[in-house]
């Protein structure tokens, strides 16, 4: 572990994605039917992490009303560690919405980090509590690790929502249509594109 809380939080998230994406237990579920694509990902991701660097820039904005949310969520490793982190990530409203950062929030972590250097694409998703993250797709291949909140979830190019708990993977094809639905509870997910 470091002393930086963003990088501790993501060594974290990316152990636990290394795990899911070679777990013995979930190898065989129709969930886990990209493992080729998921391993991948999960190699990508911890390979950026030993070298990333911090970007010589300031970020201007850290603070939308739906990061309110986090306060709520459940305490697992991975939400206490996305608190500490919190002040250091660039939360923003996203340019997919118009509701100003009170339903959703993303913190494009490539805005901090020398992510590009390393082909990925990394952030965080928060959508609050029965709010949604609209309809999007994008050439690269994506993967979400969730990490609080039960939500439905569009995704991997099927059109049903599908519910998700916490501390699963979610893999979409490029182009794949997603959305997420949030119920009761906020959502927080990790996502990388790569
Ligand atoms: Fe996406």
């Amino acid at each position: 572990m470091t002393t930086d809380p963003l990088l501790d939080f993501l060594r974290l998230c990316s152990d636990q994605v290394c795990l899911l994406a070679n777990s013995a237990e979930f190898a065989n579920s129709a969930e886990f039917a990209n493992s080729a694509e998921l391993g991948a990902g999960a190699s990508v991701f911890a390979g950026s992490l030993r070298d990333v660097c911090y970007l010589d820039r300031q970020v201007a904005e850290n603070e939308v009303p739906v990061t309110s949310e986090l306060a709520r969520m459940n305490l697992s490793p991975l939400v206490s560690a996305a608190r500490w982190a919190h002040m250091l990530l660039p939360w923003t409203s996203s340019h997919r919405m118009t509701d100003g950062g009170t339903q959703a929030a993303l913190a494009p972590l490539n805005d901090l980090l020398d992510f590009d250097n390393h082909g990925v694409t990394v952030g965080l998703l928060l959508v609050g509590a029965n709010c949604e993250y609209p309809l999007h797709q994008h050439a690269p291949q994506e993967l979400y690790l969730t990490i609080s909140g039960t939500a439905l979830w569009r995704y991997g190019g099927a059109e049903d929502l599908v519910s998700v708990p916490p501390n699963r993977l979610v893999y979409n094809h490029p182009n794949d249509l997603h959305r997420v639905v949030a119920g009761a509870d906020p959502v927080l997910a990790l996502y990388l594109l790569w």
